[in-house]
């Protein structure tokens, strides 16, 4: 019976609309106007941890369809790749729109100076040969060792995420792979957002200020 759904289109669909079910959670509350005090931030990180989260699964895949004995498991795993790409864009776009206007020679200095944000880059530069290569054409064309070669980078992605998280984490916040947990898991950072808010509400709040160092 699950074998049979997992065959099947609808579990594709089904994975599929899942997945877009962060997006749509942030569209949701962008349209309550429901984005938190500063609403930059809270989108820079929701996207970051969607991106690690997909990450995970998409490297999950592989390891638990052996002790599941679920081939038909893989028949996600592109997917879920290219959801992890999606994500890391949109957390790539709102650090480029909101932090840096667009402005490339802006971006470069920053990536050259922040190492947390040199690492970032690193790990998205990484995934963008990994996306293009995700079809069945390329898997021909590369021919399928070396097409295993090149998306074993994947693991340096990973790896390079993680250092990414832990090295933007300053000391009075410290965050861990772990603590980006399942999603409503509420953080350091959230217990300073809805402090903030809590004192929104009750008169004048303290400044807030992000761990990347901007104002509100
Ligand atoms: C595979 C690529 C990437 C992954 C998986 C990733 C993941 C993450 C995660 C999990 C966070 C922490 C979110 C939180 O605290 O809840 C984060 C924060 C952040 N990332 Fe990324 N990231 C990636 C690439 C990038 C790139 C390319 C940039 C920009 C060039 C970037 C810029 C940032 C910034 C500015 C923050 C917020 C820092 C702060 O306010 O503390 N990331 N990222």
């Amino acid at each position: 019976m699950l074998r049979k759904f997992l065959s099947s289109n609808w579990a594709k669909v089904a994975v599929f609309v899942l997945s877009l079910g962060p997006l749509l959670f942030l569209v949701w509350r962008a349209v309550q106007a429901d984005l938190t005090p500063n609403p930059v931030e809270f989108l820079q990180h929701q996207t970051g941890d969607w991106a690690l989260r997909f990450l995970v699964f998409t490297l999950c895949i592989t390891p638990f369809r052996k002790i599941s004995e679920l081939p038909e498991l893989i028949r996600f795993r592109r997917m879920l790749g290219l959801f992890t790409f999606f994500y890391v864009c949109l957390h790539f776009l709102t650090y480029l729109g909101p932090d840096q206007n667009f402005e490339v020679a802006g971006m470069w200095k920053d990536v050259a100076k922040r190492r947390y944000i040199t690492v970032g880059f690193a790990a998205f530069v990484l995934l963008i040969p990994l996306a293009v290569t995700s079809t069945a054409a390329w898997i021909r064309r590369l021919g399928g060792k070396r097409w295993q070669a090149l998306h074993r980078a994947v693991y340096a992605c990973a790896v390079l995420s993680v250092v990414h998280l832990a090295a933007r984490t300053s000391p009075a916040t410290p965050r861990t792979p772990l603590s980006v947990g399942p999603p409503g898991n509420r953080s350091s950072r959230g217990r300073r957002e809805h402090r903030f808010r809590e004192q929104c509400a009750h008169g004048e709040p303290e400044e807030y200020e992000s761990p990347s160092g901007r104002r509100s």
